[in-house]
């Protein structure tokens, strides 16, 4: 005779599984929302340092142009910092518009206005390291229908691999064209650096893999897990990530995102 009691079963009553995957979900999002505050978190402290540095600018200019009385000297100075101020005003603006737009929806977004916002807050840190940082954006190539704030995290994290993997002096490409594969975009991050091993290839992507051995001068770098968080974000995008490396040459990483139609976006 077959037994009715639960309790000596191993599946729990369909109300408790219920109550756990509901549990699940919760706790998922709650993780979410915590990933995305803490990349805030991340991303506030980047830009204030380019903020400060870009004050440095504007301070010394204008210590320059009262020192200077003359005509040459001023217009100088004075443009000067029209143009740090502007370069203040934008990095303010990329901030703003992370913290106001927590949403994470899906809209049609032009990926390359959200690849220069990133690249201005990286400006200071790739010219620190000599990096020439090259872009190539294929007017061609159509809005993507993506969360511009998931995106510019998964820039982020890949741009900070890519400058620490080139360490002084290197070569730095970001290119935005259509995908062969119609219906997508492709963003392609290519750096002159270190290069993966064949054998460590197949575990960057895992949470807590690293090669580093801790934050490097800059603050950053470590946990292993900005490949995890770039794949589980291009993941939900039905998106695709995928890298190419040889070492001692470098490291691509080429992620395939959904070009926004009409009818995605009224979706
Ligand atoms: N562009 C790159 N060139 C060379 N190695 C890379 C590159 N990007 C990633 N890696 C390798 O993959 C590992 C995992 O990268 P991931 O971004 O997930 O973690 P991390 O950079 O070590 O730490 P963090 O969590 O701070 O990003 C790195 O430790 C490094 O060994
Ligand atoms: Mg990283």
């Amino acid at each position: 005779m077959q037994t009715t009691s639960n309790a000596s079963t191993n599946s729990p009553p369909p109300a408790i599984v219920h109550d756990q995957q509901l549990a699940i979900e919760h706790l998922k999002s709650q993780l979410r929302k915590s990933q995305s505050m803490a990349a805030l978190g991340e991303l506030t402290s980047t830009a204030t340092h380019e903020f400060n540095n870009v004050l440095m600018t504007i301070i010394n200019y204008a210590r320059l142009g009262i020192r200077n009385r003359d005509d040459e000297s001023r217009d100088k100075a004075l443009s000067k910092i029209l143009a740090a101020s502007e370069r203040a005003a934008k990095i303010t603006t990329t901030i703003l518009a992370q913290a106001r737009n927590r949403s994470e929806s899906l809209e049609p977004t032009d990926l390359a206005a959200i690849i220069s916002d990133t690249l201005v807050l990286l400006e200071r840190e790739m010219n620190k390291y000599r990096i020439s940082v090259t872009t190539q954006f294929d007017p061609e190539t159509k809005p993507a229908l993506v969360s511009g704030n998931q995106i510019q995290r998964v820039l982020l994290n890949l741009l900070i691999n890519a400058r620490q993997a080139m360490g002084e002096g290197g070569e730095l490409l970001v290119r935005l064209q259509p995908s062969s594969e119609s219906g997508y975009v492709e963003l392609t991050v290519r750096d002159s650096g270190s290069g993966i091993p064949q054998e460590t290839l197949p575990n960057i992507f895992d949470p807590f893999f690293t090669t580093k051995s801790g934050p490097d001068e800059s603050g950053k770098g470590g946990t292993g897990l900005g490949l995890a968080a770039c794949k589980e974000i291009i993941d939900a995008h039905s998106g695709r990530i995928r890298v190419e490396s040889t070492v001692g040459v470098g490291t691509a990483f080429t992620i395939r995102l959904p070009i926004a139609n009409g009818n995605q976006a009224a979706a």
